[in-house]
């Protein structure tokens, strides 16, 4: 049984960093080498400007940086002295080619297992830690003893990650399980072991399962879709709500009381956004495809199919309250970021709501505590379409601070959950607006009943609001 001592990581992204960085946290007899690529994201792990934000993270990483944590750019060194492996590099859908759209692109997993074969010197154990499709592990094998030299042995393992972004660190120090799956040989239980014994150092044993390796890969795929499909059942719901009078809040509380459903994750919104929802379903969807389950591929397509409609509906909704015309109209966007406390915004749904908007010939001013100014101008450039920041600037401008976001707006329109937005001043938010001053709240974070008797004209997701009985869609 291998004792590990040395853990070189590959990918120092949302997942690499915090994982590796709490794994060294707890783990103070093994050193951490987390390595990429991208040489700008090492400098700023090394930085006193982390290339992420996560709370709780930048205190764990500066007590272990330089001491048994290392951001470095050195993949091949780090590769050698390692025991165990892990690679947590990017999946991104593909965007061109076969399964274009859906399929996950598995070129950088590739590159790296290549990498691995090349310069390896001795056992390894090699943990999958990227989302990927099923059966990958057994391809990486393939790669890995086509190219290593003879001899040398690689214990393959999947252990899917299941931290969410703005709770890593609490995810991670307290998982509700940690996964490892392994093939079933001595060796595969052996290496399964190995990583047991890692997480053992602060996860009780019971959470720590183990299972086979397909298993495990499809597990994380099984995770995320039924996380999602919680989503759109519930903003299915608050489209039924909307036009019936009953409250989305309401009805998710009574439906949660019954503990076989229970509440969590049932929180209507203006649609799921994250690196990891649509682009897992999408996977999902292409591997039923591949195995030839048509009807199984379409019923998880639904959920992503609701979930662009739930985009569409809010938009359509606001265009519709707001006289049917949006022309030369501010609006202000609360919150750019898929959800609170992160400053990430993959395919976060308040790009697609600001998209629509602009094709109104609205005026869009943004405001959000935590994306930087050149992700929002990215994010808004479309290659093709809108490739020129310049002509973007026309219409679009980006504010630090809400009340100034908020000066002459017509409407505010809640994107991102984040607290702040709950507690702001909206008398005076209210005084500096234009009127009727319109509020749609794609959270239902907001005090409806407060923000009416400030004179705000307010448009709740799930709840009728002041439209009732209207035809909202096109
Ligand atoms: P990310 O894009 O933030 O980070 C990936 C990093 O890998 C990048 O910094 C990139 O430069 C690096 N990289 C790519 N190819 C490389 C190579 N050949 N050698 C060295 N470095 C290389 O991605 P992420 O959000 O951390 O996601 C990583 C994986 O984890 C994905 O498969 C994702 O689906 C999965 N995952 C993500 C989350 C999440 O919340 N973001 C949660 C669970 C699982
Ligand atoms: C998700 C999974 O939760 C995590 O287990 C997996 O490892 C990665 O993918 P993440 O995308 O970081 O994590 O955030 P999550 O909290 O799941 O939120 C995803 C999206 O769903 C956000 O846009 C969020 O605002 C939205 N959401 C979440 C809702 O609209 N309603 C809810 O009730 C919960």
């Amino acid at each position: 049984q291998v004792h590990v001592k040395k853990i070189c990581c590959i990918g120092a992204g949302y997942v690499g960093g915090p994982t590796m960085t709490v794994i060294a946290e707890k783990c103070p007899h093994i050193t951490v080498t987390i390595v990429d690529v991208n040489p700008h994201r090492i400098a700023a792990w090394n930085s006193d400007d982390l290339p992420i934000y996560e709370p709780g993270l930048e205190d764990i990483v500066k007590a272990h940086r330089g001491t048994n944590l290392f951001f470095s750019t050195d993949i091949d060194k780090a590769i050698i002295e390692a025991d165990m492996i892990f690679v947590s590099v990017n999946t991104p859908t593909k965007t061109q080619g076969l399964g274009k759209g859906f399929a996950a692109d598995l070129k950088y997993v590739e590159a790296c297992t290549r990498r691995i074969a090349a310069v390896a010197q001795s056992h390894k154990i090699v943990v999958e830690k990227s989302t990927v499709p099923c059966r990958t592990a057994s391809s990486m094998r393939y790669i890995l003893e086509a190219n290593a030299r003879p001899g040398l042995r690689f214990d393959i393992l999947s252990s899917p990650e299941f931290l969410a972004e703005g709770s890593a660190i609490r995810d991670l120090h307290d998982p509700d399980r940690v996964l490892i799956g392994n093939l079933d040989t001595p060796e595969g239980h052996a290496a399964a072991q190995a990583l047991v014994e890692v997480y053992a150092n602060w996860v009780d044993r019971s959470k720590v399962v183990t299972t086979g390796l397909w298993s495990s890969e499809l597990s994380k795929l099984a995770a995320n879709a039924f996380l999602a499909q919680r989503i759109s059942s519930i903003n299915a719901m608050s489209a039924i709500c909307e036009a019936t009078g009953a409250d989305v809040d309401e009805v998710a509380h009574a439906v949660g009381l019954d503990t076989r459903i229970g509440s969590k994750f049932l929180k209507a919104s203006i649609g799921f956004g994250g690196s990891c929802f649509q682009k897992d379903l999408s996977n999902l969807v292409y591997l039923c495809h591949s195995l030839h389950l048509p009807e199984v591929a379409t019923y998880w397509k639904s959920v992503l199919d609701m979930n662009d409609f739930q985009k569409r509906r809010f938009a359509q909704r606001v265009v519709a309250s707001m006289f049917s015309t949006l022309t030369d109209k501010k609006i202000t966007l609360f919150g750019f970021a898929f959800k609170n406390n992160t400053g990430d915004t993959r395919e976060s749904p308040a790009i697609t709501v600001a998209k629509y908007f602009r094709e109104e010939r609205a005026n869009i001013t943004i405001y959000d505590p935590k994306v930087p100014d050149r992700q929002v101008w990215l994010d808004l450039t479309e290659p093709g379409v809108v490739d020129d920041e310049i002509e973007l600037r026309k219409t679009v401008s980006i504010k630090h601070d809400a009340y100034e976001a908020a000066e002459g707006a017509d409407a505010i329109v809640i994107c991102t959950d984040w607290e702040e937005f709950k507690n702001l001043d909206y008398e005076r938010i209210y005084k500096g607006m234009g009127k009727p001053a319109f509020v749609f709240d794609g959270r239902l974070i907001l005090d409806e009943k407060a923000l009416k008797k400030i004179g705000f004209r307010v448009e709740t997701i799930g709840r009728s609001g002041d439209n009732v009985g209207q035809e909202y869609r096109f």
